[in-house]
């Protein structure tokens, strides 16, 4: 019997690509032709090679047709500013992302608000920002916005609740935060950090517990009210003697944290499969203005 406490993102993902996958269909039945997302990736950093991967992998999935620039690590900013000039350009290309992080001689902040708003399906322009922060129709980066749809489909009531978020940073923590406390989903908001005096005193309060702060099973079960739901967005990889050489945990201690919770997310198959049909949605989404 499926355990109801258990906020199966796994599932919810699938849910969601199937949805994805009947408009790809459509689209492609009317002519318009399918969505198109492209990746910019720069070294070889292998966590970053996974994510394209995956990301490649989900496209076909879908039926959206998916392409990967490649440069080496010593590529220059130039370069990778030509590349982005030209998928700006390009009515071929959808929407694109940029895979971070990017080598440390290329400046991350020029590259990415180089990217086009319209093709930025990551979210991560200063516009996309900005409208964000307005409650204004934007991109949303993708795991803040694969969050917010677990809560949504998981009948989670997120109006006059207290969310309290562990974790500031630009992809999570500070756009989950901005994205929760907008009219219209209305919860009351408390961002946590490395520098927040009596964190336990504020997370017993929340309601929505949502943790990023990309540490190790740092959320124990006496930091979380009875009742509450919690929502974990780390990934860690834990060497062990099994066949793998290893299992993946969470920003939160699970097994404690469960016996209080409401509902909880897994890790993995919790927050992690929602991060890139969140990047298909919007490739959909940039695909459907796109090509109108
Ligand atoms: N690196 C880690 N997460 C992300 C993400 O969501 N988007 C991009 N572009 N790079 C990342």
């Amino acid at each position: 019997m499926a355990d109801d406490k258990i906020i199966d993102g796994k599932l919810i993902a699938e849910t969601m690509k199937k949805e994805i996958a009947a408009e790809v269909a459509e689209m492609i039945d009317k002519g318009i032709g399918a969505p198109h997302l492209a990746a910019v990736l720069v070294g070889d950093d292998e966590a970053s090679l996974t994510y394209v991967t995956s990301k490649e992998k989900a496209c076909h999935k879908v039926g959206m047709i998916s392409s990967v620039y490649k440069l080496s690590s010593n590529a220059t900013e130039e370069e990778v500013l030509n590349i982005i000039d030209f998928l700006n350009k390009d009515d071929e290309i959808d929407g694109y992302i940029v895979q971070l992080p990017l080598p440390e001689h290329i400046n991350e902040t020029k590259v990415i608000q180089s990217i086009n708003p319209n093709k930025d399906v990551d979210g991560f322009t200063l516009c996309n920002i900005g409208l964000m922060q307005l409650g204004e129709p934007c991109y949303h980066p993708a795991t803040p916005f694969g969050i917010k749809e677990l809560l949504k489909r998981s009948g989670v009531e997120i109006a006059g609740k207290h969310v309290v978020v562990i974790g500031r940073s630009n992809i999570v923590g500070t756009p989950i935060s901005v994205m929760l406390s907008r009219k219209g989903t209305d919860a009351t908001v408390t961002i946590c950090h490395s520098k927040t005096q009596n964190l336990k005193e504020l997370t017993v309060q929340a309601d929505i517990l949502i943790v990023a702060v990309g540490q190790v099973e740092f959320v124990k079960a006496d930091m979380v009210k009875e009742g509450a739901v919690v929502i974990d967005v780390g990934i860690h990889r834990i060497k062990d003697n099994s066949e793998k050489g290893y299992h993946i945990v969470g920003d939160v201690d699970f097994k404690e944290v469960y016996k209080k919770a409401s509902k909880i997310t897994p890790v993995p198959g919790g927050v992690g499969p929602m991060t890139i049909v969140s990047l298909l949605y919007n490739t959909l989404k940039a695909a459907k203005s796109n090509k109108k």
